[in-house]
């Protein structure tokens, strides 16, 4: 089997290894400057981030995940080398999956990856296409998170939408930063939160599932961050968040609104404040021309509803070549949106961490920390 996708990044490269059901999940990071200081405490509050208080809103897995650092580090610094970090799995129960082997399950990966792959597919929990996957994504991004943190940027994401509720107001960073993961749901708009919640939980007694939006924020990204034509800072984004399971749609800024408006509603006008250029508005999302503009990134994802749903659908036996129906059972997450807030914000550092490499404003070797 040749599953022909697992590195992205020119500078950055991150390459991500394991299977929901193998013995682990982790990431070769190559590219990261010497010199960053990094522990493994470092990687694992990120990863804690990953999974909501509220057990009754996600999966019943409920891995440990002790973040390991196998390689790339000496003396609490890295050095340069490829960093590989990773989790192991231990809460592990594939029976649910022989059962359903030949029943793909809707929405999921299951029949492309059976035709594609055949026998050699592991299906088990999702295999390569499960949302396991994202801890990988997750490692890696607390890597970019800390490195774009010495050059002051700072990556924030959060739910603005979860079923129909949607958030009502436009949080402040200070906002984000301070509420969004004292709520279940990872919403800054506290009132919010709790109907989403419900939300979820409707869905979720329902034998069904909810989908919704992350939107992610990126500010103080200097001026020209990007490599047009066909590695424009907005195409890499997008591309990354496409690669996160479920993300099924992406906008910037005015996004799809941009449709309606006209040139003088959507053009952002220049401005100097405090002796600097900027603009009045940010419908460009932070980005003109594939090249970062100044103005904070804006970015939003759409997750749609968890596939694997309790509820009786259609689907065909392919052993015997019959319509049958499914119930999908074992341990799935009633929305997929809290747990993804942590996984959109790392996709996002992660490409500009590699641009930002590309473009020379993070050298190779970090200066004047140790
Ligand atoms: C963090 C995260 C958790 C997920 N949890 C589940 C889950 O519990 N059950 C499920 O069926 N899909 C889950 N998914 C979504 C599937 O992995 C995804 O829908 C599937 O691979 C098909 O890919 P696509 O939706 O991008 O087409 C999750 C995705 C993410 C990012």
């Amino acid at each position: 089997m040749l599953l022909d996708g697992n590195s992205v990044g020119k500078k950055f490269v991150i390459t991500c290894f394991g299977e929901s059901h193998g013995r682990c999940v982790g990431v070769v990071i190559d590219g990261c400057p010497a010199g960053l200081s990094l522990s493994e405490q470092d990687i694992q509050k990120e990863m804690d981030k990953r999974i909501p208080p509220k057990p009754e809103i996600v999966s019943a897995r409920r891995e440990k995940d002790i973040v390991e650092i196998l390689s790339g580090t000496f003396d609490g610094f890295t050095t340069g080398a490829p960093i590989c970090t990773l989790v192991w799995n231990r809460e592990v129960i594939s029976g649910e999956y022989d059962l359903m082997k030949d029943t793909p399950r809707p929405g999921h990966a299951d029949y492309p990856a059976r035709i594609r792959y055949g026998s050699f597919n592991d299906y088990r929990g999702g295999g390569r296409f499960s949302g396991r996957i994202t801890v990988a994504f997750v490692m890696a991004g607390a890597v970019a998170k800390k490195l774009l943190g010495l050059f002051g940027v700072e990556v924030l994401a959060y739910t603005i939408e979860i079923g129909k509720v949607k958030a009502q107001i436009m949080p402040t960073f200070e906002e984000i930063r301070k509420n969004t993961y004292e709520t279940a749901v990872r919403c800054p708009d506290m009132k919010c939160a709790k109907e989403m919640e419900e939300a979820i939980l409707k869905a979720k007694k329902e034998g069904d599932s909810v989908g919704g939006i992350v939107e992610c924020i990126v500010s103080k990204v200097p001026v020209g961050v990007g490599e047009p034509l066909f590695d424009s800072l907005d195409a890499d984004i997008a591309k990354m968040l496409f690669d996160v399971p479920a993300v099924k749609g992406v906008e910037f800024g005015a996004g799809f609104k941009a449709a309606r408006l006209k040139g003088s509603e959507n053009n952002d006008p220049y401005v100097i404040q405090n002796g600097k250029i900027v603009t009045l508005t940010n419908n460009a999302g932070g980005i003109l021309g594939g090249l970062s503009s100044g103005m904070p990134i804006l970015v939003r994802a759409t997750m749609k509803p968890t596939p694997s749903i309790s509820k009786e659908q259609e689907t065909v036996d392919l052993s015997k070549m019959e319509e049958t129906l499914i119930r999908v059972k074992g341990r799935h997450d009633p929305c997929i949106v809290p747990k993804a807030v942590p996984v959109i914000e790392s996709a996002v550092a992660i490409v500009l961490v590699d641009h930002m490499l590309r473009a020379g404003f993070i050298p190779k070797v970090l200066g004047g920390q140790k």
